[in-house]
């Protein structure tokens, strides 16, 4: 029987019942690590990305968990736990977004970004910390946000994903010493419900890319599969980005085509 990267590991990732999660928890299990992963809302697409998992020779697990509640993000890693026996991959997916001027975000919105996209994830890593031994890894879901924000309306996500580079980096040097690493993955743009490749911003979204296409979830899957693997071992406390942004100075943004304003 051939061996697969990840055999013998177990996993969590939280929000993967759709998009960039359901990606990285496709990728996990094929590569062989039993991977329990929370959402919110979506009990049928959570059930038939588990199925999808099981299907293709993997091992899924979902929980209905509101990142939102510190006490479900904690119950999260005791059932992980609970049913694989430990815990030695914690990947912080979960996240929203609200995009509008901050004169018209609403505070609710405004509480719930840096809730779901960063306290919960300091939770889950606090949580996951007294299971995850030698060679543990915990891995942030950033973005490419978090170094350029070429766009406007979306300063509190950048926010947050600013925030989970720092966290990420910070932390490393509290995990070194006991063998876990810690990453921040920075995707650009991924086609997903929140941000679809077919959507009215998907052409200017890709077009202040190095590759100026979108991602897929499985290509991010691909990426956190590297960095939960054995391979990864001296990586630790980066943001590592996807595909390279344009800076958000005016002559670099744009549709294509558009006309190149002189440098400034
Ligand atoms: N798509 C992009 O272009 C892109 C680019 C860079 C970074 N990212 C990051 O990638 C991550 C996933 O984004 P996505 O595009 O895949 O989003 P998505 O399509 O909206 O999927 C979000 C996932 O997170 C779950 N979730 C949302 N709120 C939650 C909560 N309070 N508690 C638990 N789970 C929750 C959702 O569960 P339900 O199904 O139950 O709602 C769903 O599984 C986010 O951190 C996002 O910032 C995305």
């Amino acid at each position: 029987m051939t061996t697969r990267p990840l055999d013998g590991r177990t996993a969590l990732v939280t929000g993967g019942s759709r998009g960039v999660g359901a990606g990285i928890v496709a990728r996990l299990a094929a590569d062989g690590a039993r991977v329990a992963f929370t959402y919110a809302r979506s009990d049928s697409q959570a059930d038939a990305v588990a199925a999808a998992a099981v299907a293709a020779g993997g091992t899924a697990h979902p929980i209905r968990a509101d990142s939102m509640h510190e006490q479900d993000v904690a119950a999260a890693v005791t059932r992980t736990v609970e049913r694989f026996g430990g815990l030695d991959i914690l990947v912080n997916n979960a996240g929203v977004g609200f995009f509008a001027p901050i004169t018209e975000l609403q505070m609710d919105q405004i509480d719930a970004m840096p809730t779901v996209n960063v306290r919960s994830a300091v939770v889950a890593i606090r949580e996951a910390l007294p299971h995850l031994g030698e060679g543990g890894r915990s891995i942030n879901i950033g973005s490419i946000n978090a170094d350029r924000t070429p766009f406007p309306d979306q300063s509190i996500y950048a926010l947050t994903k600013g925030a989970l580079a720092s966290l990420t980096r910070g932390l490393a040097r509290e995990l070194a010493p006991r063998g876990i690493t810690i990453n921040n993955v920075q995707p650009g743009p991924v086609d997903t419900d929140a941000n679809p490749a077919d959507g009215p911003v998907a052409p200017a979204m890709a077009s202040i890319t190095a590759t100026e296409r979108y991602g897929t979830s499985a290509e991010i899957g691909t990426f956190v599969s590297y960095l939960a693997g054995p391979d990864a071992d001296y990586i630790t406390g980066s943001s590592l980005t996807s595909t390279a942004a344009s800076p958000p100075d005016a002559h670099r943004c744009g549709p294509k085509g558009a006309p190149t304003p002189p440098p400034v």
